[in-house]
């Protein structure tokens, strides 16, 4: 029987470098991370051969001793994670001390480090995770990692390296997310000498962005900011008529974590997916801060991914951001027909990365939805009820009823509103209605919006109060089951938003036609050319999209395709 040994270190490091080092953008990832975790003000990244043949990371962070040093090459060996309950809020980058033995374990490597506090540094260097060499030099204060040859000793790894120019495209789409999370910083970057991406220390998002995405396209970036249950989504995002052939500039940090999350990229796609065209997708760059206890960040062994205590709340707070501030955009901008060239241009020249299958995307690609007024074509029918199928030249929609109605609805009552107010309908038999206190305190606090909409009450006090009357657009709805729809409605987790908006898209909601109602031709002609002239007719008033598309030049395309 084969007897049981304990495995050499170097060993167990090179093992656990298959999880951590997948290729030379996760060694990049990591030092680079590192260096940010040392607060460093600037750091410079040199690759060569796109990382596969080197890479170096220098910070001016704050450095590390001697001793320090030898430890850090150590498993499981961390300044940055104490006792247990720090792992429970993470604040740092790193935290299991994993990182550089892992990377060390796969290459050759050189590390020279300085705290600002000494006068000098120390050299170590070694290969396959062995130290040979250990100097006192004269060195700048931080941190300089130098990799060679990454994966020479684990030639079975080292097949997975792909060419330089794709390896050099992963490591600066990764070096782009960091510097979009840390715009305070510094970064240079280059490959077999020639500078590849240049960010100076930025004052804020935008500016961050600017440089690295073209400063013409981070003018035309929309601000969001939202904070609702201890949780802020904030960042900036393309107007929908600024799109690109790949979903790498959909940027996510959650508290200073570049994060790879499918939900959250979802969320971000959900919010556009009505204006865009198929197979665009915008640049987002989104920072979604709360308690670091709320977020797991020990789920993946490159941390590219974390868990969220309440995913549904982050999800649905960064489709009420994006959507709040699109429909804003959409509203404000007077009516202007299809993008024009000059627009077209501006999207043309910043397509930083585009592979040859969609270089040619942005020339031929139809032009996002309109501003304005929507071209929905001319109605073809009903779908299961509740779709109102329409047909334009290019695209072919498929409409929401209920959405659609909703947001029709909405902007109806907001208009008489403005104008002084909405028709109200006396109920015959005012109802008595007994209610939880809380419900009576909730209903007493919407009081005013919703006597403006057109309900009437009287004799707060008690548990008893008593409906008079309720908006005309309402009359067929059962008194009591109105109110408690309206008390569920209110009480539910939109607490940021102004308390007319809330009841107008309540009542909206409540009067709208329901999905699965037959509709006549006429019906369908009428609800689709009043959503045509909405505001915002890609979404109704809880910011979901109104309507599903397909473009013509995609079913051109896909037929073609098939014959
Ligand atoms: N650039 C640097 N400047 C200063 N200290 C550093 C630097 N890089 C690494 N260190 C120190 O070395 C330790 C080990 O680094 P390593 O990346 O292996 O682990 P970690 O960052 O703590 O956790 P993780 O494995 O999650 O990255 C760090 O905790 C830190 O104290
Ligand atoms: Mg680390």
């Amino acid at each position: 029987m084969a007897k049981i040994r304990r495995l050499p270190e170097h060993l167990v490091n090179k093992i656990a470098a298959g999880e951590v080092v997948e290729r030379p953008a996760s060694a990049v990832k990591e030092l680079v991370e590192n260096a940010l975790d040392a607060d460093a003000t600037a750091v410079t990244v040199d690759l060569r051969d796109g990382g596969a043949a080197l890479i170096r990371v220098t910070d001016d962070g704050h450095g590390m001793t001697a001793e320090d040093l030898m430890l850090a090459l150590e498993r499981h060996a961390t300044s940055k994670l104490g006792a247990d309950e720090d792992l429970d809020a993470i604040a740092t980058l790193g935290f299991r001390g994993e990182a550089l033995p892992a990377i060390c374990a796969v290459s050759r490597f050189t590390i020279t480090s300085r705290p600002r506090e000494l006068d000098e540094g120390t050299r170590i260097g070694g290969d396959g995770g062995v130290v040979t060499q250990r100097l006192t030099v004269p060195a700048d204060p931080g941190t300089a990692v130098e990799i060679a040859d990454l994966f020479y000793n684990t030639p079975a790894r080292l097949k997975f390296v792909k060419s330089a120019a794709t390896e050099l495209a992963t490591s600066l789409r990764t070096l782009t997310h960091l510097a979009v999370a840390h715009p305070a910083v510094r970064f240079r970057v280059s490959n077999n000498g020639r500078p590849v991406l240049t960010a100076p220390a930025a004052r804020d998002l935008r500016e961050r962005v600017g440089a690295l995405w073209h400063h013409d396209v981070a003018a035309r970036l929309l601000a969001l900011d939202r904070t609702e249950h201890g949780v802020r989504v904030h960042g900036l995002a393309a107007p929908p008529d600024l799109h690109r052939g790949s979903r790498d500039d959909v940027m996510v940090v959650v508290n200073g974590r570049p994060v790879r999350d499918p939900g959250l990229s979802q969320a971000v796609l959900a919010a556009y997916r009505p204006m865009l065209p198929r197979d665009r997708f915008p640049l987002v760059a989104l920072w979604i801060s709360m308690p670091l206890v709320d977020v797991d960040v020990n789920v993946h062994p490159t941390k590219a991914w974390v868990r969220f205590r309440h995913p549904r709340l982050v999800h649905e707070m960064v489709i009420a951001a994006l959507g709040e501030t699109l429909r804003r955009q959409r509203t404000v901008v007077p009516t202007v027909t299809a993008p024009s060239r000059e627009d077209a241009s501006v999207a043309w020249p910043v397509e930083p990365r585009a592979t040859s299958e969609d270089a040619q995307a942005p020339l031929f690609a139809e032009t996002a939805a309109a501003y304005g007024r929507a071209d929905l074509g001319r109605v073809l029918g009903q779908v299961q009820d509740t779709f109102v199928v329409a047909a334009s030249e290019d695209e072919v929609f498929f409409v929401d009823q209920h959405a659609a109605h909703e947001r029709v609805i909405y902007e109806r009552l907001q208009s008489a509103l403005d104008a002084g107010g909405t028709v109200s309908q006396e109920l015959l038999f005012p109802e008595p209605l007994e209610l939880a206190p809380a419900a009576v305190a909730l209903l007493e606090r919407w009081r005013a919006p919703l006597e403006r909409l057109g309900f009437a009450f009287e004799g707060f006090g008690g548990h008893t109060i008593v409906l008079r009357a309720v908006p005309a657009l309402l009359k067929g709805d059962e008194p009591r089951r109105l109110i408690e729809a309206a008390v569920d409605e209110l009480s539910g987790p939109r607490g940021g938003e102004p308390v007319v908006d809330r009841a107008l898209s309540f009542v909206a909601c409540r009067a709208a036609i329901k999905a699965n109602t037959i509709l006549s031709g006429e019906e369908m002609e009428r609800l689709v050319a009043e959503l045509s002239a909405t505001a915002a007719p890609y979404f109704c008033p809880h910011g979901r999209p109104t309507m599903s598309r397909i473009s013509m030049n995609d079913v051109r395309r896909e037929v073609k395709r098939v014959w």
